[in-house]
């Protein structure tokens, strides 16, 4: 069986990535408690001990606030850890997948859907962060595949995490009985967390380099959240429930859409957004 370390084990996608794969791969979901990536000691220790094959380098301060506030702190996760955890896989010959995102492009004048070769230009710390680690990344290890995710989305689920989505932020919404504010301003591939899961493994047998990963997604915001009301049944309760940001993003669209057509064309498949949605609403049986 080959092993699979799984940095920031706690989180949204890894909780769902180790139940999936749980019996066939050898895996090490490590939590920040157990693996602290800014501490190279701790790093080594882990590496010397479990000697992976792959590593999925998925711990992150992934708030964009919480980077913005806290410059000092989101760079020692986000880059140095990055770093100290590719310099363990190159001791140790682990071939390495770091999880990066959309977000490499939030500050880009031109609209998406950008690919691999277009050039990122970050605006926020969490992007310019994930932008650095890439680069630095590739000056270590050659055995590396940098994955750049669009925003993920899912239910809740048993002993797994969540982050923040559209859809669970939606229906969370809904279920307070609070207004649900949405630009038609912006545009952003958004992703079935179990159609990434469930292909991940591909990964391991295409070439390394840089990929977008995704959805497509021709829906603004706030077509998406109103999709979200018709697809539980509350459509006539969007007046009272759904608000349109129209002066948000007004001037200039936010659009960081990736265009994922590199991966596809090693035979990775995502259904578009609107259809995402529909599946996992579809798999979680839920109408409200
Ligand atoms: N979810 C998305 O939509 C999305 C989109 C694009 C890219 N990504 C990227 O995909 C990766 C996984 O995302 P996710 O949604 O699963 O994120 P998440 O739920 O926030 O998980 C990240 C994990 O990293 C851990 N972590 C933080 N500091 C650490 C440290 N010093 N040492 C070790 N672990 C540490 C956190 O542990 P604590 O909870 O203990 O702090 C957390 O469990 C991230 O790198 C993110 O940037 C995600």
């Amino acid at each position: 069986m080959k092993k699979i370390l799984l940095t920031g084990g706690n989180g949204f996608f890894c909780t769902r990535f180790a139940l999936r794969y749980k019996n066939t791969y050898e895996i090490l979901s490590a939590s920040s408690s157990m693996l602290d990536i800014t501490n190279e000691e701790n790093v080594t220790e882990i590496f010397e001990s479990f000697k992976p094959d792959y590593v999925i380098h998925a711990a992150a301060k992934a708030s964009t606030e919480f980077c913005d506030k806290n410059p000092e702190l989101a760079y020692k996760i986000n880059v140095t850890g990055a770093l100290n955890v590719a310099k363990a896989c190159k001791k140790s010959n682990s071939k390495m997948i770091f999880l990066s995102t959309e977000q490499v492009f939030n500050g880009n004048v031109d609209a998406g859907p950008y690919t691999e070769d277009d050039t990122p230009s970050p605006d926020t710390m969490y992007g310019k962060n994930k932008l650095e680690a890439e680069g630095l990344l590739k000056e270590v290890l050659d055995e590396l595949w940098v994955v750049r995710f669009t925003w993920l989305l899912g239910m809740p689920e048993r002993n797994c995490s969540m982050s923040p989505n559209i859809l669970w932020g939606t229906l969370t919404d809904i279920m307070l009985g609070k207004k649900t504010k949405a630009t038609p301003n912006e545009y952003r591939g958004l992703t079935y967390v179990h159609e990434v899961i469930d292909q991940f493994p591909m990964i391991f047998e295409i070439p390394y380099g840089i990929y977008h990963l995704g959805s497509h997604n021709d829906l603004s915001r706030y077509d998406i959240c109103s999709l979200i009301f018709k697809e539980v049944g509350l459509e006539h309760r969007m007046n009272e429930l759904l608000e349109k940001e129209t002066e948000k993003y007004k001037d200039h669209h936010r659009d960081v859409r990736l265009c994922t057509d590199k991966i596809k064309s090693y035979g990775l498949e995502f259904s578009d957004s609107k259809d995402g949605i529909k599946k996992c609403l579809k798999e979680f049986k839920i109408k409200l």
